[in-house]
């Protein structure tokens, strides 16, 4: 094994190195997730512009910029929850070892809910990419095969069953943002006693953007208000 790989190893092997891979994989996702919905708030421009935006996703660098996209966002997305459960796992191992103060019994809590929210999260993405993107109902595929994504998503969200899963998952991926963004700069270790009050509130900033952008489409579908 090369010097190279053994350092990454070494690396990956500590908490510090997987804190840093899931600080950076999930400033990847935070990243994403800000640019997603930016797209999707596309849809209260009209079903033109955002069937060309949608249309442009795909054309992108004549094909591949979509695939691009998707091999960074998956390998972001598989380190930051293997690197949480090897911690989570760790942490349980040596927690005998720790003093029973609050602040341990407060951190625990916290990491016990960041890895229900992010499991929740998970089964989210999986059903979302099987909605939108592979279109296991025949319906959906046939709007989007007929370059129609802005009905898809409409047609999607008629269904107040789905509309309401989206808005449960949406307000678990927030709750786990509302911990996680202030967390990466914690680790990062970009976070002073100067800073940290500044950075709670862009974290709480950006945490509320997200849910209020993303539960208002299928709040608006469902409301009448897109359709
Ligand atoms: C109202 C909320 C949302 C809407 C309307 C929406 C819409 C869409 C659409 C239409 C696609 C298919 C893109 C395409 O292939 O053309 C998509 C893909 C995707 N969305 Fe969302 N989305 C929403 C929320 C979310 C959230 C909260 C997340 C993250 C937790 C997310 C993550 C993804 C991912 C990972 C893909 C797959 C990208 C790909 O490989 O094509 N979405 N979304």
């Amino acid at each position: 094994m090369s010097a190279t790989s053994c350092s990454l190893c070494r690396f990956w092997s500590s908490s510090i190195g997987k804190k840093f891979v899931v600080a950076i994989t999930g400033l990847v996702l935070v990243g994403f997730l800000a640019g997603h919905l930016s797209g999707n708030l596309l849809m209260y421009a009209g079903a033109e512009a955002f069937n060309d935006y949608a249309k442009f996703l795909h054309s992108m660098l004549h094909g591949a910029g979509v695939w691009i996209a998707r091999v960074v966002l998956l390998t972001a997305l598989v380190l930051h929850v293997v690197a949480t459960i090897q911690l989570t796992t760790a942490n349980k191992a040596s927690k005998e070892k720790r003093y029973e103060c609050d602040n341990t019994v407060q951190a625990s809590k916290s990491s016990r809910m960041m890895i229900w929210s992010g499991l929740t999260i998970l089964a989210f993405v999986v059903f979302h990419i099987l909605h939108y993107t592979v279109r296991i109902d025949s319906d959906l595929a046939a709007l989007a095969d007929g370059g129609d994504a802005y009905q898809m998503v409409i047609v999607g969200f008629q269904n107040v069953l789905v509309s309401i899963f989206y808005v449960i998952a949406i307000s678990c991926l927030c709750s786990h943002l509302s911990h996680g963004v202030a967390s990466i700069f914690q680790t990062l270790g970009l976070r002073s006693k100067k800073s940290s009050a500044i950075i709670d509130k862009l974290a709480k900033a950006y945490t509320a953007v997200i849910w209020v952008g993303f539960v208002s489409i299928p709040v608006a579908v469902l409301a009448g208000w897109l359709n």
